[in-house]
C-alpha cells in the first residue's frame, strides 16, 4: 500500500491523516490538551502573535540548520519530545520515532511508558537517545529505570516535572480510554470501525509479541492486578528539590529538568546541578490555567541561559515557530505531537516526513529572515506583541 503521509504538505495533513487511521479515543489522547483546551490553544496564539523582523541583503544561498547541544552538533534545532502513547499509535512506535530521529540527525527521547525495552529501542534505533524519567507513587521501583537507563548508555536523562497528579482529561474518561490499552464493550465500536490501526498496529502486537503491548521499561511487580497496575502508575506528588539532588548523584551524564517555566525554578535546577530545563506546559496538557512556554521563555533566559541550556516546547508547528523560540534565546525546541501524527499515520516514514517538512520550513524562513546560519540568529529577529503599534 503506498505511504501517503509522503503527500502531506504540512503537519495539519499528517494530523488528519493520524486522525483517520487512529481511533477515536487514541487521536483524542494524542490531540487534545486538559480541561477545556486553553492551554492547548493558547500555546499557538502565543507563537502566532510573536512577529519575525527580517534583514536583507545577506547572502542566504548557503543555510545551515545546525546546532551544538551539549556538545554534540545536530542537524537541526529540533529534538523529538517524549511521547508516552508511540507504541500503541504504531507497531514498536518508539523505534520508528528513534530511527527517523537517527535519520534526520537530532536526538530522540523515550517516554518511561514506552512499549519496548529501552535496551532495543537503543540499539534498533541508533542515533543520540534520552531517556525521560515519571515517578511513580512507588519511588524506589521508579528509580531502577535510572540505572537501566545509565546501563543501556542513554545519553541524557530527562527528568519530567510538571506532572505530579493525574491530568483533567474528561475527554478521556467519556472515550473509555484505558493504559495499558485494552478493547472493552465501551471501545469496542471505535476499535472495529478503524481496522487499519486495530489489525496493523494491536494485531501486529498480539502476533509478533503473543500479548497487548504492555510497558516495558517500568518495573511493575508482576502480580499485581489490572486495578493495582493503574494504583501503581499514579506519579508521585512529593517530588521536590531533594529528589532532584538524588537524581543528579545517580546519573553521570546529561540531566534535563523538564517542565519548568519560572525563571527562579531555571536557576535553581541550575544550582542542584541540572545541565538543561525544557520551558514545557507539556503540550498545553499539564495545566489548562498555566502559561505558555514561549511567553514564559525570555525571563528563563535572561536569568537562566548564561548558565544551562534551555530547550523550548508545546504548539511549534512551523518552521517559522522554530526560529522565533530560537530567537527569543531557545538553544533547541522541542517536537511532541507533529512527528507522533507523522509516526500514527504512517509509522518512520511518517515521522521522516514531518521532520522534512520542518527542515524546509525552517530554511525557507530563515531565507526570508536573512539568516545563513542558526547562530546569527537573536533577540533583533523578534518583535513581541507589546512591541507592536495598536
Ligand atoms: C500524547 C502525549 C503524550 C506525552 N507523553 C509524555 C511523557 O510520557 N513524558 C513527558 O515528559 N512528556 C510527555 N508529553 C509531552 C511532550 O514531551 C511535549 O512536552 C509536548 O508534546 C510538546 O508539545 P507539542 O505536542 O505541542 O509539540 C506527551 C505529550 C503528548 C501530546
Amino acid at each position: 500500500m503506498s505511504d501517503l503521509s509522503q503527500k502531506a504538505l504540512n503537519i495539519e495533513d499528517l494530523r488528519q491523516m493520524a486522525r483517520r487511521r487512529l481511533t477515536k479515543a487514541l487521536f483524542q489522547f494524542i490531540d487534545r490538551g486538559s480541561e477545556d483546551d486553553i492551554a492547548l490553544r493558547h500555546n499557538r496564539a502565543a507563537l502566532e502573535r510573536i512577529k519575525l523582523m527580517p534583514r536583507m541583503l545577506n547572502d542566504v544561498s548557503k543555510r545551515d540548520l545546525g546546532i551544538t547541544l551539549f556538545g554534540k552538533r545536530h542537524e537541526l534545532p529540533l529534538v523529538i519530545g517524549p511521547t508516552g502513547p508511540a507504541g500503541y499509535a504504531w507497531y514498536r512506535g518508539e523505534t520508528e520515532l528513534a530511527r527517523a530521529a537517527a535519520k534526520a540527525g537530532i536526538p530522540f527521547t523515550l517516554a518511561s511508558t514506552s512499549n519496548t525495552p529501552m535496551e532495543d529501542i537503543l540499539a534498533v534505533g541508533g542515533g543520540t537517545q534520552w531517556f525521560q524519567l515519571y515517578v511513580w507513587r512507588d519511588m524506589e521501583a521508579s528509580l531502577i529505570a535510572v540505572d537501566r537507563a545509565r546501563d543501556a548508555g542513554f545519553e541524557a536523562l530527562v527528568l519530567t516535572v510538571d506532572s505530579t497528579v493525574p491530568y483533567n482529561r474528561e475527554f478521556d474518561i467519556r472515550n473509555g480510554v484505558t493504559f495499558p490499552v485494552r478493547i472493552t464493550p465501551r471501545n469496542l465500536v471505535d476499535t472495529i470501525v478503524h481496522p487499519r490501526w486495530m489489525f496493523g498496529t494491536m494485531g501486529r502486537y498480539v502476533l509478533a509479541e503473543g500479548h497487548m503491548p504492555r510497558y516495558r521499561n517500568i518495573e511493575i511487580p508482576g502480580e499485581l492486578a489490572p486495578a493495582e497496575v493503574r494504583g501503581f502508575l499514579t506519579k508521585n506528588d512529593t517530588l521536590n528539590w531533594d529528589f532532584l539532588r538524588r537524581i543528579r548523584d545517580m546519573w553521570p551524564r546529561t540531566l534535563i529538568v523538564k517542565g519548568v517555566l519560572h525563571p527562579d525554578d531555571a536557576v535553581k535546577a541550575a544550582e542542584f546541578g541540572a545541565d538543561g530545563v525544557i520551558v514545557s506546559n507539556h503540550g498545553g496538557i499539564a495545566n489548562d490555567a498555566g502559561i505558555a512556554p514561549i511567553d514564559a521563555l525570555p525571563a528563563v533566559v535572561a536569568a537562566a541561559g548564561e548558565r544551562i541550556t534551555i530547550i523550548v516546547d508545546s504548539g511549534f508547528r512551523r518552521g517559522s515557530d522554530v526560529l522565533k523560540g530560537l530567537a527569543l534565546g531557545a538553544d533547541a525546541v522541542i517536537i511532541g505531537r507533529p512527528t507522533l501524527y507523522g509516526v500514527s499515520a504512517a509509522g518512520e516514514p511518517g515521522a521522516t516526513r514531518a521532520l522534512e517538512i520542518f527542515d524546509a520550513e525552517i530554511r525557507r524562513t530563515m531565507a526570508v529572515t536573512g539568516l545563513p546560519d542558526l547562530q546569527s540568529v537573536t533577540r533583533d529577529h523578534v518583535i513581541l506583541p507589546g512591541q507592536l503599534s495598536a
